[in-house]
């Protein structure tokens, strides 16, 4: 699927305060800022609190930002338990080992808080600048919170396209772990439902290039590439998965080094 063209998106805000802040997120990301037409179907708002992507339309759902600190992911991170979820087991996680991870389909960071809660440092990586912003804004609001700061310490982030660069990865750097996500296209299709889901498909299409992604994860992985995918969907294009663990509506399929 086709991403969103970079017009049909505008940066605005409607505090005079954050004039300045939005002005350089629309040169940073090149896009126009202010003046929203019917050609645009997307905008990036600049609040004094937050940058959130908001859909427009009367159908539209409501602004998409990330929050480490309070909503779902505040839920999870108390009462969410720990080693035991399935995300967990896939990336080997067990007493007295705690890998370390680069999530190589960073998104909005919600896997990566997970891993990064359990104690792994976890180096994400992006290649929409869009999505990315959005990301750095939530950890950036994360950091003033005495009991998140802590987790959001051991993620770093950086906007490229991971098949590249886990191909320039050195022997020092090459993570235990390489965790991947990409959109699947029929996740893309059902995802009327889920409001990141549809602005994952609008910025970033259907990530058609996830064979690739998975064979340079299997070359800079030193001990395991865990994949999410939703429970019924095919494997990526390539070798068999090691292990299988099985979720409700998710499925990780993890290959072990040397596969
Ligand atoms: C389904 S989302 C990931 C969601 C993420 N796991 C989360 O918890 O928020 C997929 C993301 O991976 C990114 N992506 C896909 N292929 C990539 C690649 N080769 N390099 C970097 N980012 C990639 C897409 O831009 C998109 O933002």
């Amino acid at each position: 699927m086709a991403a969103l063209a970079s017009t049909q998106l505008i940066v605005i805000t409607d505090n005079d305060r954050c004039v300045s802040d939005a002005q350089q997120l629309a040169d940073r990301l090149q896009l126009p800022f202010g003046g929203v037409t019917t050609d645009h179907s997307f905008v990036l708002r600049v609040t004094d609190h937050q940058l959130e992507l908001v859909e427009l339309g009367p159908a539209a759902p409501g602004p998409v930002y990330v929050d480490f600190v309070e909503g779902t992911l505040g839920h999870r991170r108390r009462f969410g338990g720990g080693r035991g979820q399935l995300v967990a087991k896939a990336a080997g996680i067990k007493k007295g080992f705690i890998p370390t991870v680069i999530d190589a389909t960073a998104g909005l960071g919600r896997d990566a808080f997970v891993l990064a809660k359990l104690g792994c440092q976890v180096r994400m990586i992006e290649r929409s600048a869009v999505v990315a912003e959005l990301l750095r804004d939530g950890m950036r609001r994360a950091e003033q919170d005495s009991e998140v700061a802590e987790i959001i310490a051991r993620m770093s982030l950086e906007v490229a396209d991971a098949k590249e660069a886990l191909a320039g990865l050195t022997q020092e750097d090459r993570p235990d772990v390489v965790y991947v996500d990409p959109m699947h296209p029929e996740r893309a299709k059902a995802a009327r439902v889920k409001k990141e889901m549809r602005l994952f498909r609008a910025l970033v299409g259907g990530d058609e290039d996830d064979a690739a992604l998975l064979q340079a994860a299997l070359k800079a992985a030193r001990k395991r590439v865990v994949v999410k995918r939703p429970r019924k969907a095919v494997a990526i294009e390539g070798p068999e998965p090691s292990l299988v663990f099985e979720g409700k509506s998710t499925r990780f399929d993890v290959y072990l080094i040397p596969y």
